[in-house]
């Protein structure tokens, strides 16, 4: 592979990636094509060694744009995507043209360029919520709420262009992912970047009932890489961290690595639909040889101090767009 095509590289995992596989690979280029959303930022990619990156700004959902940026290259990997479970709730009409319309063009101009490989990375969201035990890739699709409809949607496109016209498509199903560079709606820079203002932290319903599997991000993203040079096409790889905390258990660790106690915590009305608990088995990718490297207390403890270090990075986010979003979301919610 000499030249790869990254959708959504400006945002959270998608910018990991591009670091990893510039990183890993000296004789890559990489283009990023990303549409620069509310949770794009090219302050992600500063960093990156631009002798071996191109960026262009575009939109999935145009079919032109997209072909045009991936003629030459071998492959693509899709990150772009609405990803916000509460804006989904909000509204899913950007949801489902980017996670649905946008995944489809990127299949149509791979037919029309014989584009060698196809990776799209999409969610553990997809299976629902599951009480006791572990998702399997040959579980079916039960998602619950408009954003991860909007990703199983975009999966059954997939596979179903796959199986009609040999498409070689992988897609890979990562856990809940935690790291630098994350926009902070999110739990986890969310909290972490409240408490660095004194403020408190919104947990939903109690927080005790919902578990999630944390995947630090550089592990994310060379799980992406493992199922796009590994895997096979028409195949599904979960990618996660095994790693299942209590949401109140993930909030009292947060608040202790920030010098702040549970008086910190502001019990707000749970989301609608709240899925209590996400889980899955990577043995399919750890038969591919990959397996997550970090350790949670180190990952919890370096994604903290990262953003205490890095206010001049989340400052501008947080008094830019997410100002209004955060009072629209939370307001009138406390229990
Ligand atoms: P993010 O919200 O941080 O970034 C999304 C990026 O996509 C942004 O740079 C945005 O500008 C871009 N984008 C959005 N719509 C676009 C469009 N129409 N055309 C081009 N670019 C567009 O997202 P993330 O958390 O990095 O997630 C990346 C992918 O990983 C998504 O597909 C998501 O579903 C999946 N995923 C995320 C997690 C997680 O915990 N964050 C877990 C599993 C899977
Ligand atoms: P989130 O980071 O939005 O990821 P997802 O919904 O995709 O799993 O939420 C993670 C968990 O944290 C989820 O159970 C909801 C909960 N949560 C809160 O308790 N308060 C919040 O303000 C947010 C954003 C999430």
């Amino acid at each position: 592979m000499k030249k790869i095509v990254v959708t959504g590289g400006a945002g959270f995992i998608g910018s990991a990636f591009v670091r990893y596989s510039l990183r890993t690979y000296p004789d890559l280029h990489v283009v990023t094509f990303d549409k620069l959303t509310y949770a794009g930022n090219l302050e992600n990619l500063r960093d990156v060694d631009e002798s071996r990156h191109t960026y262009i700004q575009g939109d999935i959902a145009d079919y032109d744009a997209i072909h045009g940026a991936m003629e030459g290259c071998d492959a693509i990997v899709n990150f772009a995507a609405d990803t916000h479970v509460d804006r989904s709730i909000l509204g899913a009409t950007d949801f489902i043209s980017t996670n649905v319309t946008g995944v489809y063009n990127i299949l149509e101009a791979a037919k029309a360029l014989n584009t060698e490989r196809v990776l799209l990375v999409s969610t553990d969201e997809i299976y629902g919520s599951i009480a006791e035990g572990s998702f399997v890739e040959t579980d079916p699709q039960e998602p619950k709420n408009p954003y991860s409809a909007s990703k199983a949607g975009g999966e059954l496109i997939a596979l179903a262009h796959h199986n009609t016209f040999g498409t070689p498509v992988m897609i890979t199903r990562g856990s809940n992912t935690y790291g630098p560079y994350q926009y902070p709606e999110k739990i986890m820079p969310l909290f972490i970047t409240n408490l660095a203002d004194d403020e408190k932290v919104p947990l939903y319903s109690g927080g005790e009932n919902n578990v999630r599997d944390w995947l630090y991000v550089d592990d994310h993203a060379s799980g992406i890489d493992t199922a796009l040079r590994h895997g096979s096409p028409g195949e599904v790889y979960n990618v996660a961290g095994d790693n299942e905390r209590e949401n109140i258990v993930l909030t009292n660790r947060i608040l202790e690595l920030c010098g702040k106690d549970d008086s910190s915590i502001q019990l707000v009305k749970d989301r609608p639909g709240h899925d209590f608990r996400y889980s899955i088995d990577a043995s399919k990718l750890h038969a591919l040889g990959w397996k997550p490297q970090m350790d949670w207390d180190k990952g919890i403890e370096e994604t903290v101090a990262w953003y205490q270090d890095n206010e001049a990075w989340w400052r501008p986010i947080k008094n830019g767009e997410f100002k209004e979003y955060y009072k629209r979301q939370y307001a009138n919610r406390e229990v």
